[in-house]
């Protein structure tokens, strides 16, 4: 048997699903059941009746999906530290300090952050259903922790609400700089579409004619007309964008999450034999920050619906 059928015969007997964000190996996504952005998996690993999740992302997402189902073997097949760099840009006693002095502000916390942090969150939010959260959030003020770029997204989509950034964000999307974007057109051609992670500072979000979450890049090029994309986000993505559109033709920027890159499939199949990976978090942890994060999936449905 070769590791694919291994893994197969492991997961009918342990009752198991594999979930992987796009970010992974490409060999990692083909094994997986579902693959996705961080919304998206989230609701997977809830709602499935699995016993076991294999999660095949960065730390916060398996420790996310171990919150939301409790009872659930939740494992992460990686097995040296794998967390996004945004886990440690805010600390669950800075948040408790803002609150007390300004206890009108509602926190809302992207869910790439520590499982502490989401304890003293209102509600959790991702780049996809960030939007929906806030306008069906019962408070003008917000305290958006802690990716500055993203709260700077948000408040040109919310008008009517005041979004207050935390100074965070992610290094790799950050980094970007518009001379960067000018360079791939002078070298690529003008008639490069851009999409861009609302990760990204406002100037390179500027330059794109999308900007939307991982699953929001792979619906704009889909349903686009256009031939050739400049894709401003981590280059893994270019698994599932090349599968789904192979008459395309995708230019990238050197963005690599070393983080996203830590689990193999040697590392599935090791995690599924031996049980190795599994997410212990302590039940405190566990009910404070499962309010946040149900509030995200209650949330994020248009207002209204
Ligand atoms: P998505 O929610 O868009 O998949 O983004 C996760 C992420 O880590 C982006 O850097
Ligand atoms: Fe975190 Fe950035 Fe990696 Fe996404 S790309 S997981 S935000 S470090």
């Amino acid at each position: 048997m070769d590791i694919r059928e291994k893994i197969v015969k492991l997961k009918k007997e342990k009752k198991a699903i594999v979930l992987a964000h796009y970010y992974q190996r490409d060999d990692v996504q083909e094994i997986a059941d579902y693959v996705g952005d961080s919304f998206y998996l989230a609701q997977v690993g809830k709602e499935s009746d699995a016993e076991v999740i294999v999660f095949c992302g960065v730390r916060f997402m398996a420790e996310s999906a171990k919150i939301l189902s409790p009872d659930k073997t939740v494992l992460f097949p990686c097995y040296t530290e794998a967390p996004c760099c945004m886990e440690y840009m805010a600390s669950p006693e800075e948040i408790l300090q803002y609150k007390e002095k300004y206890p009108e502000v509602k926190v809302v916390t992207y869910v790439n952050s520590s499982s502490a942090v989401k304890t003293v969150s209102d509600v959790c939010c991702t780049s996809s259903s960030v939007e929906n959260i806030i306008n069906n959030l019962d408070s003008e003020e917000i305290l958006f922790v802690p990716d500055k770029n993203l709260a700077s997204y948000v408040q040109e989509q919310v008008l009517n609400k005041k979004i207050i950034p935390w100074d965070g964000c992610c290094n790799i999307h950050d980094a970007i700089k518009v001379s960067d974007i000018e360079r791939a057109i002078d070298e690529n051609g003008k008639d490069l579409v851009i999409a861009a992670h609302p990760e990204c500072k406002k100037n390179v979000r500027d330059m794109a004619h999308y900007v939307g979450s991982t699953s929001g890049i792979l619906n704009y090029v889909k349903k686009s007309s256009s031939k050739r994309f400049l894709i401003v986000t981590e280059k893994g993505i270019s698994h599932q964008l090349k599968k789904d559109n192979p008459d395309k033709e995708f230019f990238f920027l050197p963005m690599l999450c070393k983080a996203m890159k830590k689990v193999f499939p040697e590392t599935i199949l090791e995690s599924l034999e031996t049980m190795n990976g599994e997410i212990i978090i302590d039940d405190e942890t566990v009910t404070k920050a499962a309010k946040a994060l149900n509030n995200m999936l209650l949330f994020s449905k248009p207002r209204g619906e």
